[in-house]
């Protein structure tokens, strides 16, 4: 359904080869992992089930490590020249990180003997001391050929540009990238990050005219269409076929999900009109395993290439040893999950059907954090710096019942790993993004995931006008002012705004942020900022308000007399409750 978001996923490895002097034709097995987001266990069918025990006896249980790990042993032992890599993000996502932030995923990648690996936008999220902590612990390089840490000397000589394999005598050259975003959008201290394709060209040239390395692949974290760019304008001068991943999956995919099209995607390179650069990529999550065999003929030349990602599903065997160690560590994590962080009197409602119509109360406990956490004991002009926050109703998994509120309750609702940033817009602006919120609400129609919900702000609609003149009224809380009211927004006046880096980025429907943007400061994880606020406020309680109304029937369409409107109103109310029970049903699994 339109209105379940789909997360983003980044990241990409490519080979090039070059002419090559060897006699014989060279096969070389890549095998590749991206976007794993700290999935050491298994999963239900949809990315965010569980595996209950009615999905293991159906045999409806995907990924793992136990799973990953023997699915690599198992190809390593069938054939000959085989190297694995990882194309970033391996952070973030379930409480193996939360707890263990890297340390327990160096253990296993180290012992599955990665050859590189390359740093993804959420690998930043443990901060430059935490990334450098990871990156010392590794047994293999990440690399990182647009990446300078000259002036972050956590990390400095912590992220070469390249590396260079000796398979069965054939040198194989690995170049590594990460999205030149990183710098904006994560928390890369003061690493600073140039382009990727210059940056890649010129290791690219040395490692061939210097080194006379005849194989390259390139390994990075910058999104499915910039490695295709890469593919087309660059190392391609000299190379004839170039390899990468991530994304989402490639080629032939034997579950649910939609190809994002062939495994590999072939792209004929600008300067060469005779290569071939294969892109390829790996979903996310461990849920497969990427596979592209490749055979280069004596010139160099890709001769042939075969494979797809590989579905790491039932039929694969757990490795045992990973699966015990995975259990001895265990324990901490559980125990984090476990731990109460608040005990709610209601229930905190944050289904779509709710939440994508209207406002919920769960969307204004979250957006209440949000506020909270961005308070600081900084001198203002005033008592904030940002005393609105404005985020997608999709944000939500599930809703969460009254009683006790958990850490792993926090995680289940919002899995996403997305950070609460502070951005600036002016007020004009901000109008339009509220207008965004309501382009889709229709009185009967679907739930819209973009409908935003709110703090410090009221906004007045009328759904009768058409998208795009729904605004009747939006009022702010002041910043300025030493006791917060609510004041007439004004158009030319810029406005601080706590939200996520999700529709700061563009994010469900909201493409035009990005544009509009005058600042934006990356902020902490929306889990840390959730759990931390749970913790302070016990007990729970909080109400459905009139944050966000709409003009008097205007959800009915009845223009009547006025007589009719109270009646109108409680039919159309009634009828609200009515839809919202029976969808929650189907959406709350
Ligand atoms: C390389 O792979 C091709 C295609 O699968 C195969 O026909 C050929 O025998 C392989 N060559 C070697 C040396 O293994
Ligand atoms: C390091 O910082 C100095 C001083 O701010 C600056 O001049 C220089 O360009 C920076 N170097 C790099 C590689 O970013
Ligand atoms: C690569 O390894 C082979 C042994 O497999 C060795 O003979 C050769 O010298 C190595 N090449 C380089 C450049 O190290
Ligand atoms: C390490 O790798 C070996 C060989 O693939 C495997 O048998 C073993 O169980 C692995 N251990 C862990 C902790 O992953
Ligand atoms: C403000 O808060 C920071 C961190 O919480 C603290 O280190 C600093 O001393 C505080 N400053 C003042 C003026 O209270």
């Amino acid at each position: 359904m339109e209105f379940i978001r789909s997360a983003t996923f980044l990241c990409s490895l490519f080979l090039a080869s070059f002419v090559t002097i060897s006699e014989a034709n060279f096969n070389l097995t890549i095998l590749h992992t991206n976007d794993e987001h700290s999935r050491f266990d298994e999963f239900g069918p949809s990315d965010f089930d569980k595996c209950t025990k009615e999905f293991q006896e159906s045999g409806a249980c995907y990924g793992g490590i136990a799973r990953r790990v023997s699915a690599v042993k198992d190809i390593r032992k069938e054939t000959g020249n085989v190297i694995l890599l990882d194309a970033g993000d391996r952070f973030q996502g379930t409480a193996w990180y939360n707890y263990y932030r890297g340390s327990q995923t160096a253990l296993f990648m180290n012992n599955m003997s990665y050859d590189a690996i390359a740093i993804g936008t959420h690998d930043f999220d443990v901060d430059v001391e935490g990334l450098a902590n990871f990156l010392e612990s590794l047994t293999f390089p990440a690399l990182g050929c647009n990446v300078d840490a000259t002036n972050e000397s956590l990390l400095d000589n912590l992220i070469p540009c390249s590396t260079v394999l000796n398979i069965s005598g054939e040198l194989v050259g690995i170049v590594g990238y990460t999205h030149p975003a990183n710098k904006e959008y994560s928390r890369t201290g003061n690493l600073e990050i140039a382009p990727v394709i210059e940056s890649l060209q010129e290791e690219v040239d040395r490692l061939t005219n210097q080194q006379g390395v005849t194989k390259i692949i390139a390994v990075g974290h910058a999104g499915i269409s910039i490695d295709q760019e890469i593919a087309q304008q660059q190392i391609p001068s000299e190379a004839n076929a170039l390899i990468g991943c991530c994304s989402t999956s490639h080629g032939e995919a034997p579950s649910s999900e939609v190809p994002y099209g062939d495994y590999p995607i072939v792209v004929t390179p600008d300067s060469n009109p005779e290569g071939k650069v294969l892109v390829v990529s790996a979903y996310r999550f461990g849920k497969y395993l990427g596979r592209l065999d490749v055979e280069f003929d004596d010139q160099g030349q890709v001769q042939s290439y075969n494979g797809n990602p590989l579905l790491l599903g039932n039929h694969i065997e757990k490795d045992v040893g990973a699966l015990e160690t995975l259990n001895n560590f265990r324990g901490p994590v559980d125990e984090l999950m476990a731990s109460n962080l608040a005990y709610s009197m209601v229930t905190l409602d944050g289904s779509i059907n709710t939440c994508g119509r209207g406002e919920c109360n769960m969307g204004i406990h979250f957006a209440e954090a949000m506020l909270n956490y961005q308070l600081s004991n900084e001198s203002f002009p005033g008592w904030t710096q940002a005393s609105i926050a404005l985020y997608n109703a999709d944000s939500f998994r599930i809703s969460l019942p009254q009683g006790y509120v958990t850490y792993q309750d926090v995680l289940d609702v919002i899995p996403y790993g997305d950070t609460i940033d502070v951005i600036e817009l002016r007020g004009a602006d901000v109008i339009l993004v509220l207008e965004v919120s309501v382009t889709n609400l229709e009185a009967d129609g679907e739930p819209s995931g973009g409908f935003l919900q709110t703090a410090g702000i009221r906004i007045i609609y009328d759904l009768t006008k058409p998208a795009g003149e729904r605004v009747v009224s939006v009022k702010v809380l002041c910043t300025a002012c030493d006791i917060p009211r609510y004041e007439p927004i004004d158009d030319d006046m810029i406005y601080k705004i706590v939200t996520n880096n999700y529709i700061a980025t563009g994010g469900t429907g909201y493409g035009i942020i990005p544009d509009m943007l005058i600042s934006r400061v990356k902020g902490a994880d929306d889990v840390d900022v959730w759990s931390d606020y749970f913790r302070s406020k016990s007990p729970v309680w909080t109400a459905v308000e009139e944050r966000v109304t709409f003009q008097e029937d205007s959800k009915c369409n009845n223009g009547g007399q006025y007589k009719l409107n109270w009646v109108v109103s409680v039919f159309c109310s009634a009828l609200w409750i009515g839809l919202t029970y029976r969808f929650k049903a189907l959406i709350d699994i």
